[in-house]
């Protein structure tokens, strides 16, 4: 009978890689608890009017990316593609602005796009998803850039990128839009089929465009710098101050616009070279008008996404943490043994001490190869005739070095090495 495969784009995360997801979400929650953030679960699947709203009818995730569906042909449902929209809406429908001027919160979790997959896209993916909702003062972006190279920092990463731009305000952004529409409608003729059809409906998305010929023509193009209006200038050359005052380098890339219409203002990611064309291994924003396009008050907010599949591709296998072999590997030869060992593994384990064993006898040649493979700290080898004489070999296997204990108070012995 053939075997079922995972659906498409969604990708089963097995041992040992996931101890290196383990340490990255650890990693994750200990350098967010020192920046004062919360950690909040959100629902997997939300009304698609939530996204539509947040995210933009013109992006290419809401236009083709949902999954979608009717419940039972009575409401319109969709898989999370992204955590802000379902955050802000948590925020909102519990008031958590009313209690606090000051929001900081992140989630982990998968999210959903049906887009082509390949390296580094999946269906099914991973963030980290990080969201500071309140304030709107150049410091908190600062504040949330110095957190993202102290966090990639932990994994000890090389070559990354952060890149930085300003996408402006709703004062300055039309005019620049319509600089973009009026630049791009003179060489429509080499545009690729999207981006023709995104003159109309979202001419900024061309700057993303992967395309040569659309790469080349907007290459060109006018940016926002040339219509930037004096107040985001300013936010935005403060946030670069603050970035500079606490040494930390990036560059300013006028072409990035991000795949999502909430943003204003300060927008970045972080690329490497290392992951092909898949390169951003996190993006994110400022998005001060968000909260208030999903029916709440006038509160501006920032955050980032990590894509957790990317992140791991970087990490080295040795920097994954916690995936060492068990302390104790017990190898009986015998039946008496075998029973014996399995009360010593059971009450060591209670104990929080990591000991395997197998309970059917084999061999001791194959057990000590078993117990090399696991990487075990220590083997302790027991046979029936030893248990008779009350005694067990204890061998140290990164030591090459053994000892004969005594059964009697053997847990204890253990425990003692183990601590
Ligand atoms: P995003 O740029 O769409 O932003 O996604 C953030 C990160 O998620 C990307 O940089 C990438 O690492 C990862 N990612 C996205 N799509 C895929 C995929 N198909 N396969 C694998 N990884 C992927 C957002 O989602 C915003 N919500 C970020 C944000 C939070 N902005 C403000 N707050």
């Amino acid at each position: 009978m053939e075997i079922i495969t995972a659906v498409k784009g969604f990708k089963d995360i097995l041992p040992p890689e996931t101890d290196k997801w383990r340490h990255i979400e650890d990693t994750a929650k200990d350098v967010f608890r020192a920046f004062g953030f919360s950690e909040i679960r959100v629902p997997l699947l939300e009304k698609t009017e939530l996204f539509r709203r947040g995210i933009g009818e013109s992006t290419d995730i809401v236009e083709k990316e949902m999954y979608t569906f009717f419940d039972r042909g009575e409401e319109s449902l969709t898989l999370r593609p992204e955590a802000t929209a379902s955050i802000i809406r948590a925020y909102l429908e519990h008031t958590l602005h009313a209690a606090e001027s000051v929001t900081k919160l992140f989630t982990i979790g998968p999210m959903f796009r049906r887009d082509r997959p390949q390296k580094g896209r999946y269906r099914q993916f991973h963030q980290i998803d990080v969201e500071i909702l309140g304030p709107d003062d150049p410091c908190t972006d600062a504040e949330l850039l110095i957190m993202v190279i102290h966090f990639l920092g932990r994994f000890g990463l090389k070559s990354l990128n952060l890149e930085i731009n300003s996408l402006g305000c709703l004062q300055c952004r039309p005019a620049f839009r319509e600089a973009v529409v009026r630049f791009v409608r003179g060489g429509e003729e080499g545009l690729c089929g999207d981006c023709r059809r995104r003159i109309d409906t979202n001419p900024l998305r061309v700057f993303d465009c992967k395309v040569d010929t659309c790469r080349q023509i907007i290459s060109s193009a006018p940016r926002l710098t040339d219509f930037i209006c004096a107040a985001c200038r300013e936010h935005f050359s403060e946030v670069g101050a603050c970035l500079t005052r606490f040494e930390i380098p990036y560059t300013v890339n006028t072409a990035m616009v991000r795949g999502l219409d909430y943003y204003t203002r300060t927008t970045f990611e972080v690329t490497t070279e290392f992951l092909g064309a898949q390169n951003a291994i996190l993006g994110g924003g400022r998005y001060d008008h968000l909260v208030r396009d999903l029916g709440g008050p006038d509160i501006s907010g920032i955050g980032f996404a990590i894509g957790l599949e990317r992140l791991a591709a970087l990490i080295p296998e040795e920097a994954r943490g916690g995936a060492e072999g068990p302390f104790l590997f017990i190898a009986a030869l015998g039946e008496k043994a075998v029973d014996k060992g399995f009360s010593l593994c059971n009450a060591l384990r209670m104990r929080g001490v990591r000991v395997e064993m197998e309970y059917k006898t084999r061999s001791l040649k194959s057990q000590m190869k078993r117990a090399n493979r696991l990487n075990s700290a220590f083997v302790l080898i027991l046979g029936d005739r030893e248990i008779d004489q009350n005694r067990a070999l204890l061998r140290n296997m990164r030591a090459s070095t053994q000892e004969e204990v005594g059964l009697e108070g053997l847990e204890e012995t253990i425990i003692k090495i183990a601590r």
